[in-house]
């Protein structure tokens, strides 16, 4: 399917919306809370108006900093932080979002012509992959309502014969644009494949930009087996704020860097800054001071209160989907938490065209249509299968 951009049809979803308040807005991937509020979440918006200048202003130190990285580091990896640090080297830097994270990854660790390995229903790693000079390596997703291990890890051993240094990109948990969290033995099987080829140099880009809306009962326990990898992998964990503090057009985000090998994770910090200094020259100091501010002790406990909330509200929207999907017999791909599900047609060009003259807009993507339960509202979910399944089928 020919490349859609998600932000110019959640522009025009938007104007149409505000002429018309029964049209329904499925497109993007911004928490709006049931009074149609960006973020849903007061207490970042009270803090980004009560930032004194010198925590916005001033350029800040391109990594985004000591404390930064620090709390960062501290935020990600949980109660795994001392067990991880005392069995891997770790580093960050800041980035314009999650995808400075991804782009980032793809610039310095491919050369033009490479190719990347992603899943064959994935959200828009085509672009970061386009502006590289990278060609896409498509695993399957699915087998079975699972994700399918065997398909990972043979397209993975096809490319490792091609290429000696190969990037991976998993997204977990709250997959964009499914909604599926791997299990944890899968999450091991993945690790392990990862493991099996060690005379290539694997990059394994975890982007878990959903991390705090997994509905896991420990959402860092796959974190911690990130202990098991070999020396011959390297992790960048892609970390989005934009996601997990609802400040979309701050550009919050950060890489993570961790390898058994200091060389490496030294070489990822300076290649993390050299790339900033050409392109991005540094993240916004709003960003890193208002997480800084946020990983303090009390401050994060009431900020995760909020955040609470407005998973709660998420899970309920997705809970009424599905069940009324799952009643009516309209198919979707597994679906876990999250942000968006998928509603699988076979011509998700037709179909968004057919839902956007019924004034609903999702997004088309290969194999359905993504429909973000993030953006609209209880009663905008109630009934909205059933529309849908009426008109695309
Ligand atoms: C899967 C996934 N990763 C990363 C991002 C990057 O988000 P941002 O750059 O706003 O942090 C997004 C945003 O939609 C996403 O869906």
């Amino acid at each position: 399917m020919a490349q859609i951009d998600i932000l110019q049809i959640a522009k025009e979803a938007e104007q149409k919306k505000m002429q018309n308040p029964q049209v329904i807005n499925a497109t993007i991937g911004m928490f709006y809370d049931e009074n149609r509020s960006v973020g849903g979440m007061p207490i970042v918006v009270n803090r980004i108006h009560e930032t004194p200048p010198d925590d916005m202003l001033p350029y800040p130190t391109v990594d985004g900093g000591k404390p930064f990285k620090n709390n960062l580091i501290s935020w990600v990896l949980g109660e795994y932080e001392q067990s991880l640090r005392e069995r891997l080297y770790v580093d960050v830097c800041a980035t314009p979002g999650g995808s400075g994270a991804i782009a980032t990854t793809f610039s310095v660790y491919s050369n033009p012509g490479d190719f990347v390995l992603v899943s064959d229903v994935r959200w828009q790693y085509d672009r970061f992959a386009d502006r590289a000079k990278l060609n896409i390596f498509e695993h399957r997703m699915f087998i079975d309502g699972h994700f399918d291990i065997p398909s990972f890890r043979s397209r993975l051993t096809e490319l490792c014969q091609r290429q000696q240094r190969v990037i991976v990109v998993v997204n977990d948990p709250c997959h964009n644009p499914t909604g599926y969290t791997l299990s944890n033995q899968e999450w091991d099987e993945i690790i392990a494949s990862l493991n099996v080829f060690t005379n290539n140099d694997i990059v394994f880009l975890y982007d878990l930009a959903y991390l705090e809306f997994s509905d896991e009962k420990n959402s860092r326990l796959k974190l911690s087996k990130l202990s098991k990898i070999a020396p011959h992998v390297f992790v960048v964990i892609a970390f989005s704020g934009s996601k997990t503090f609802g400040v979309y057009g701050l550009r919050m985000g950060a890489a993570i860097g961790l390898s058994k090998i200091k060389s490496a994770v030294d070489d990822f910090h300076d290649k993390f800054v050299l790339e900033a200094r050409g392109s991005w020259s540094a993240t916004p100091t709003l960003a890193i001071s208002l997480f800084n501010f946020f990983a303090q002790k009390e401050e994060r406990i009431n900020f995760i209160k909020a955040l609470n909330d407005a998973k709660t509200v998420v899970s309920k929207r997705s809970a009424i989907f599905r069940k009324e999907a799952s009643d009516i017999g309209l198919e979707t791909y597994p679906f876990s938490s999250g942000f968006y599900t998928i509603v699988k047609t076979p011509h998700p060009l037709d179909s968004f065209h057919r839902l956007a003259d019924h004034d609903i807009y999702a997004i088309p993507m290969a194999g359905g249509i993504r429909i973000a339960l993030c953006s609209i509202t209880v009663s905008e979910v109630t009934g909205l299968a059933a529309k849908i399944k009426q008109i695309i089928t």
